[in-house]
């Protein structure tokens, strides 16, 4: 049995890491975002590097520094995370759509603050773009590969994600486990593919995590380890 040096396992390869929370705007001072922290997408991306890969990062707002080697895309909205994944996307090999996209986005944008009034104050919320399900739609030769955070009955959404946004990995984490989910150092994932089959790993750092998913969708690919 032949293993390819990991420091080239993924040689030649474009990779697309999507990371980080997206902010969507209600006026100059305010927005709507998520607990994500961008760790896991990091993690991915410099892994990918590490392994030979050719790295593209789109980043939302987080507080981590740019890394090394890796052509680093910074943006805030949903909007904004679609515009820079679709320039980037037909000339990609793998995209790993780690960012927490916002599912909406206040449907008025206000110029100026918004100045508090008596009572109760109702926000109009629309809904925004779903990138993943769009490659989906669009994809030619991609290996698509998705994240999927939850809370609760895990699997069942996993494998509804992977169907309906045809992607063909989708990496799920339960978000309120001990060890898992936002801003944490370690996760605990499984992976789920196409023909039906999840491989649960273990408690580990995130840069390991990343090192484990690379290595499934280099199997996934090239059909060896
Ligand atoms: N995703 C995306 N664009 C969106 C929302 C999600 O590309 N507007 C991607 C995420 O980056 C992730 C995957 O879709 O790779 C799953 O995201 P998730 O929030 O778990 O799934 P949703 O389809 O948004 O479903 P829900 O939030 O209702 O569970
Ligand atoms: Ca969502």
């Amino acid at each position: 049995e032949q293993h390819v040096a990991s420091n080239e396992l993924l040689k030649g390869k474009k990779v697309l890491v999507t990371a980080g929370p997206t902010r969507e705007k209600l006026d100059p001072v305010r927005f709507f975002s998520n607990h994500s922290t961008g760790k896991m997408g990091y993690a991915i991306a410099e892994a990918a590097r590490d392994f030979g890969a050719d790295v593209t990062l789109v980043s939302g707002p987080t507080s981590l520094v740019r890394p090394q080697g890796i052509q680093t895309i910074q943006v805030e909205s949903a909007q904004d995370m679609y515009e820079a994944v679709m320039k980037h996307f037909q000339h990609s090999d793998i995209v790993i759509k780690t960012a927490a996209v916002a599912d909406y986005r206040p449907k008025y944008v206000a110029d100026n603050k918004i100045k508090k009034q008596q009572g109760d104050y109702t926000i109009v919320l629309e809904r925004t773009i779903d990138i993943l399900q769009t490659l989906g739609k669009q994809k030619t030769h991609q290996f698509l590969v998705g994240f999927a955070a939850e809370t609760n009955d895990v699997e069942r959404y996993a494998k509804e994600k992977l169907a309906r946004k045809n992607a063909d990995m989708i990496v799920a984490n339960n978000v309120v486990q001990e060890g898992a989910g936002f801003g944490t150092d370690t996760n605990i994932v499984t992976i789920f593919k196409r023909d039906g089959t999840a491989k649960q790993l273990p408690l580990l750092p995130k840069s390991e995590v990343a090192k484990q998913i690379l290595r499934e969708i280099h199997y996934e690919i090239e059909g060896r380890l």
